[in-house]
């Protein structure tokens, strides 16, 4: 089965509730039954999402995700296979909040401190969630 690493991004939508626990806990039980990890910061105005899995599973679930009013403005920066997993450990693990860390960790990868879909590619994204990821552990 081939391992599938999916990075995006998007918006929340401001007209739909949000209830982040609620959400994250949905995420890890159902990613957990599908073997799937991952990483899912928001910083209250985007989400910034890693899959990594299975490719079936992981296509499915993106396909899932996109339809999801709770975010809009979807954009998707790579899906590609991989040899190994960068974010084993949580079936998906939630980095929440825009800190004084958060920030300095944009600024060090992106033109500037916000998330913007102009500077961004997919490794700079890659790094920011394995930055921000130390802080869960
Ligand atoms: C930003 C964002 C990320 C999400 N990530 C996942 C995820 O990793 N796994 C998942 O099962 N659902 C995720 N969802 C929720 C799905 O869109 C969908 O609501 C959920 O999978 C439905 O699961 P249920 O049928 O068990 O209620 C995400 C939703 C949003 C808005």
């Amino acid at each position: 089965m081939n391992l599938t690493r999916l990075v995006y991004y998007s918006q929340r939508n401001p007209s739909e509730s949000l209830d982040i626990e609620a959400l994250i806990e949905t995420c890890q039980r159902n990613n957990g039954r599908m073997n799937v990890s991952g990483l899912l910061h928001y910083n209250g105005d985007h989400f910034l999402q890693v899959l990594e899995g299975g490719r079936v599973e992981v296509s499915a679930l993106y396909h899932r995700i996109a339809r999801d009013t709770r975010h809009s403005n979807i954009i998707l920066m790579g899906c590609y296979d991989v040899r190994e997993r960068m974010f084993p450990r949580w079936s998906m693990g939630l980095h929440q909040g825009m800190d004084a860390q958060t920030r300095e960790i944009y600024m060090r990868y992106f033109a500037t401190d916000d998330v913007n879909p102009e500077t961004v590619n997919v490794e700079s994204l890659l790094d920011v969630l394995q930055d921000l990821s130390v802080e869960l552990t």
